[in-house]
């Protein structure tokens, strides 16, 4: 039995956008357990959804039932265009990138530090995975990862103590891991968060080729939006935010020239700074407090 633990984040910011409409078609990248999703269907309109999660087919199924305005697609979310999708353009696309809470307490996936599990983080089924990085890649890739992934000053430093503690005992489980982050000697940035959060997150980030995806799905998107639609995107990390920034920054109105583009199709920046959640939303929903909202309006 899969049950859905994940709080949809600034919900009423991005319903703002569309208070006003009905019947919009919305394409939801990053279905999730299906949080936001929820929320457009209950206001009439078709959601085309989007997981590489089994556990969110599972979830859109039961959704399913209730609402008949739900179709729901497997993949990897670079790949739209891959897809037959019924509808071939939309109002409204969402990306809420990252794992869902559902992922983060799935043991198997092992994207926690709080408990202990085999080495993974790959929530997207690809073939990588943490074992593989940590085990196999050589002083270089790995210093690479901490270093452009995890934003680690002593990257190296950690690479080579890794070296050296693997080729006593293979690193198998995440407490393993953490084991070695405390003994390594590395100076980690922040006093603020669990000092493994960068090497996690550049392990999470290498594994499931989250940067590439989603320059891979940037590159794509207007092919899928409607003239005057949303393109509405959350990321978790500064890395993330920063690809989402200037690619609204590149696509932009230029003053004498429509757009860089051949298409001349351009996006009007709505959020000059992203958007980040309320106190209130943060109190409630301590996943939310790294979150940043950005939109652009799709003109053609
Ligand atoms: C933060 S959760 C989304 C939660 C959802 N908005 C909700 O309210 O329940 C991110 C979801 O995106 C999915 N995801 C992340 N990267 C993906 C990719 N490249 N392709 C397909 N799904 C992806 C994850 O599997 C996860 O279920």
């Amino acid at each position: 039995m899969i049950n859905n633990h994940h709080i949809p984040i600034m919900t009423n910011e991005i319903l703002s956008l569309i208070d006003d409409k009905k019947n919009l078609f919305i394409l939801d990248c990053t279905f999730g357990g299906g949080g936001h999703s929820i929320n457009f269907l209950d206001r009439g309109h078709r959601v085309t959804a989007i997981d590489q999660d089994d556990n969110s087919i599972f979830l859109a199924k039961k959704l399913k039932k209730k609402y008949k305005n739900i179709s729901f697609y497997k993949s990897n979310f670079k790949d739209l265009d891959l897809l037959d999708l019924e509808v071939k353009k939309f109002d409204l696309i969402l990306l809420d990138l990252g794992f869902s809470s559902n992922q983060l307490l799935d043991k198997n996936i092992g994207l926690s530090f709080k408990f202990d599990s085999n080495l993974n983080m790959n929530y997207l089924g690809g073939d990588l995975n943490a074992y593989k990085i940590i085990n196999h890649y050589n002083k270089d890739e790995l210093k690479r990862v901490f270093h452009l992934y995890g934003e680690i000053n002593q990257a190296e430093k950690l690479a080579e103590y890794i070296l050296k503690q693997r080729s006593i005992k293979k690193i198998s489980t995440n407490y393993e891991l953490i084991e070695i982050l405390r003994k390594s000697g590395v100076n980690f940035r922040s006093k603020r968060i669990h000092f493994a959060t960068q090497a996690f997150q550049a392990l999470r980030i290498e594994s499931n080729n989250e940067l590439q995806n989603l320059v891979t799905f940037l590159k794509k998107i207007h092919n899928f939006l409607a003239t005057n639609s949303y393109l509405v995107i959350i990321s978790f990390h500064s890395l993330e935010d920063r690809i989402v920034k200037n690619f609204f920054k590149e696509n932009k109105l230029k003053k004498f020239k429509k757009s860089e583009n051949v298409e001349n199709w351009y996006f009007e920046t709505l959020t000059k700074k992203p958007i980040v959640p309320s106190k209130s939303e943060i109190i409630d929903n301590s996943r939310s407090r790294s979150a940043k909202l950005r939109i652009g309006r799709f003109i053609n």
